[in-house]
């Protein structure tokens, strides 16, 4: 099959078809690309929806009731979802994520949980299966998550003060059923949990030391509250640096409150930077992304909603798996499995990604910007 640039249906991001290797070698599990980062985590957008407008995702200007999100149609089905997954651990990945948009309105998700979390590595272990949510929904979902096999989970939560929060998601939705969301998973044994904050200065970087405090308080150091620098993903949230609170600065601002001392990364290739709190009470992460790229060891990959694989976030042209999962070759018979993981290792071998990196040295690729993926669409 030739690589052809097709413009898909729903006309969103343009795809290749990936080419399907004549002979298929096994996976390896040791597929490195061409800055010889391995493949370790791969992360599945379940739904281009969400019940949240945060501005810095899904501004309600451009996320209105005419925008056209995926058809039904479109959305790669549970097994597929698994299929794909499957071939992925083949070639080396332990941990999956599922993202959004919000991931808990998909339907049935645990359903697909439950056929991961029977995924074992070649080695025979399980993965490190987690979950991205605003959780609005977690309260109610918590223990069914569980049950079908999620080991933890990641909520999104950027401010402590209600009209903030209310502000910030757009939707008047309050903060103390998130919180509730988050008791709820912590009772079904969804830990450590960890709590992601996008700072954005001026907006609620005042409410750092406050949420901290709460986490400390009410939480414990089964919570791990991360800080997350504001970024300029996508093409509609209006990014400008001047909103950016470097993580420096957070940190700075943590320190007047509290005595921090660093932790070693517990992986390689790991978003954020640890600190402990001296007195034992649990650590913080601060992920970095605009004033200390993480590239270098940048181990991810990501799976939209209809199947296009994208190898940064800050692509714009994903690799169209869809297109092998509901194809067929020349002679009518669908693609194997084995052919389907024998597609996927040039694509990992040809990667050279290094978008924030880039951008920090001021070498972002020009006009790239306009056609960039947006984060309700690939997820966090
Ligand atoms: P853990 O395994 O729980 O530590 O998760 P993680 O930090 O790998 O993933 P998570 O989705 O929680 O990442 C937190 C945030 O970091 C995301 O919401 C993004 O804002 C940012 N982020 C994650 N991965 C990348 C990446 O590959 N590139 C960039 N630039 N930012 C990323
Ligand atoms: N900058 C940084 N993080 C972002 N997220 C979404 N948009 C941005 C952005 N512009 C993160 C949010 C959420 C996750 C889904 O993605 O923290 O937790
Ligand atoms: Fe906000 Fe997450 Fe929804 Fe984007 S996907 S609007 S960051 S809750
Ligand atoms: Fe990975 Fe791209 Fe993020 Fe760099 S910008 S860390 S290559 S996803």
């Amino acid at each position: 099959m030739g690589e052809t640039i097709v413009a898909l249906a729903d006309l969103r991001y343009a795809a290749v078809v990936p080419q399907v290797p004549a002979l298929a070698p096994a996976p390896t599990g040791l597929l490195a690309d061409r800055l010889g980062r391995p493949l370790r985590d791969l992360r599945i957008s379940v739904t281009d929806k969400c019940n949240f407008r945060c501005s810095y995702c899904m501004p309600k200007e451009v996320f209105d009731r005419n925008y056209k999100f995926l058809p039904h149609s479109s959305l790669l089905s549970f097994e597929e979802i698994t299929r794909v997954a499957r071939a992925f651990v083949a070639h080396g990945v332990v941990k999956l994520r599922l993202t959004g948009g919000e991931p808990l309105l998909r339907k049935d998700v645990e359903r697909l949980i439950a056929q991961l979390a029977a995924l074992r590595t070649p080695d025979g272990q399980a993965l490190d299966i987690t979950l991205t949510t605003n959780g609005s929904l977690l309260e109610r979902k918590a223990a069914a998550l569980r049950d079908a096999g999620l080991k933890r989970v990641t909520v999104s939560l950027d401010a402590l003060d209600d009209a903030i929060f209310r502000r910030m998601n757009d939707v008047d939705f309050p903060v103390a059923d998130v919180l509730a969301g988050i008791g709820a998973a912590l009772r079904a044994g969804l830990a450590p949990l960890k709590i992601n904050m996008v700072v954005k200065r001026g907006t609620n970087d005042e409410q750092i030391l406050p949420l901290a405090r709460h986490v400390r308080e009410h939480f414990g150091p089964e919570v791990v509250l991360r800080f997350i620098e504001y970024m300029d993903v996508g093409a509609s949230n209006g990014w400008c640096m001047d909103e950016v609170l470097p993580s420096s600065e957070v940190l700075a601002r943590l320190r007047t409150a509290f005595a921090l001392e660093p932790l070693a990364a517990a992986a390689a290739g790991e978003t954020a930077q640890r600190w402990r709190y001296a007195d034992g009470g649990g650590e913080v992460g601060l992920i970095s992304s605009v004033t200390q790229a993480f590239c270098r060891d940048c181990n991810r990959a990501r799976l939209s909603t209809e199947g296009k694989l994208f190898l940064c976030l800050f692509a714009h042209q994903g690799h169209d798996l869809r297109a092998l999962l509901r194809g067929a070759q020349p002679d009518g018979q669908p693609w194997s499995d084995a052919q389907l993981a024998a597609a996927l290792g040039p694509i990992w071998a040809g990667r050279d990604d290094r978008y924030s990196e880039l951008r920090g040295a001021q070498q972002a690729p020009s006009g790239s910007a306009e056609r960039r993926i947006e984060m309700h669409y690939i997820g966090g």
